[in-house]
C-alpha cells in the first residue's frame, strides 16, 4: 500500500474519553510541556536543550509542516471532557526498517497517566492502521520505560529479541505487532 494516504483523508477520530486529530498551532504549549517533563534518561535530543530548544515558535512551525505521513501521523489527544490535550498517539516513520510498516508511538501528560488513555487512544490508531492496509506496526522502547512496555504488552507487541544496546540512555528494545 502506499504509505501516505491521498491528501485530504480524515484524520480525525473518537474514542470514549479521547478526540485524536491533528494538531493546531494553539497545541504547541503543550507540545513543549510535553518535552520539558521528559525523563532525564531520554536521550538529549528529545528532550529540551539546555539553551530552550526547541522554543514554542519552532514546535509552531513544526506543527505548520505537519504532514499526517505515515497515515494517520502523530494525533493530538484532546480529552472530550475538558477539551484539553493532554497527549499524543499515531505512527511515525519507522527509522529501523520497512517504510510500509510504520511505528506506533504515544505520549501523555503526567498527570493523567495510569488512567488508560495510551492504551485506549492506540487501539483507535491500531484499528485505523488495520483499516489503511498496514500489516505489521513496530514500536521500540527503552528497557527501563515500563509504563510504555505495559501499554505496549496489552496492546499485543511482542518483543522480537532485537536489542539495541545503549549503556547510558537504556537499551532500545524492538517490539511488533501484525495486524
Ligand atoms: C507510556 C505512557 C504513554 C503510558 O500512558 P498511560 O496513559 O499512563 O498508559 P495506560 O494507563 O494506558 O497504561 C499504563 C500501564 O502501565 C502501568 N504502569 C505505570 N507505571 C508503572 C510502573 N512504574 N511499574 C509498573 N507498571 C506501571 C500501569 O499500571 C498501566 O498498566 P495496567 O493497565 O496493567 O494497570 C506514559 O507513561 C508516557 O507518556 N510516558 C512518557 C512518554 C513515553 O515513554 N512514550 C513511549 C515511548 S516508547
Amino acid at each position: 500500500m502506499d504509505q501516505a494516504r491521498a491528501p485530504g483523508e480524515r484524520r480525525e477520530f473518537e474514542t470514549d474519553r479521547l478526540l485524536l486529530r491533528p494538531w493546531r498551532v494553539s497545541d504547541a504549549p503543550v507540545q513543549r510541556e510535553l518535552w520539558t517533563e521528559r525523563d532525564p534518561r531520554v536521550p538529549p535530543h528529545r528532550r529540551i536543550s539546555p539553551d530552550g530548544s526547541p522554543s514554542l515558535q519552532e514546535l509552531t512551525d513544526q506543527i505548520r509542516r505537519d504532514t499526517g505521513n505515515p497515515f494517520p501521523g502523530l494525533l493530538a489527544a484532546e480529552q472530550k471532557s475538558s477539551g484539553q490535550v493532554i497527549g499524543y498517539c499515531g505512527l511515525i516513520p519507522n527509522s529501523h526498517g520497512p517504510a510500509e510498516e510504520p511505528e506506533l508511538a504515544f505520549e501523555f501528560l503526567r498527570q493523567v497517566w495510569c488512567r488508560g488513555f495510551a492504551t485506549e487512544a492506540s487501539w483507535t490508531v491500531l484499528q485505523q492502521a488495520k483499516a489503511a492496509g498496514y500489516r505489521r506496526l513496530w514500536a521500540t522502547v527503552r528497557d527501563w520505560n515500563t509504563p510504555s512496555r505495559r501499554v505496549l504488552a496489552k496492546l499485543g507487541f511482542v518483543e522480537t529479541g532485537r536489542v539495541e544496546p545503549d549503556d547510558v540512555h537504556g537499551d532500545s528494545l524492538f517490539t511488533m505487532k501484525t495486524l
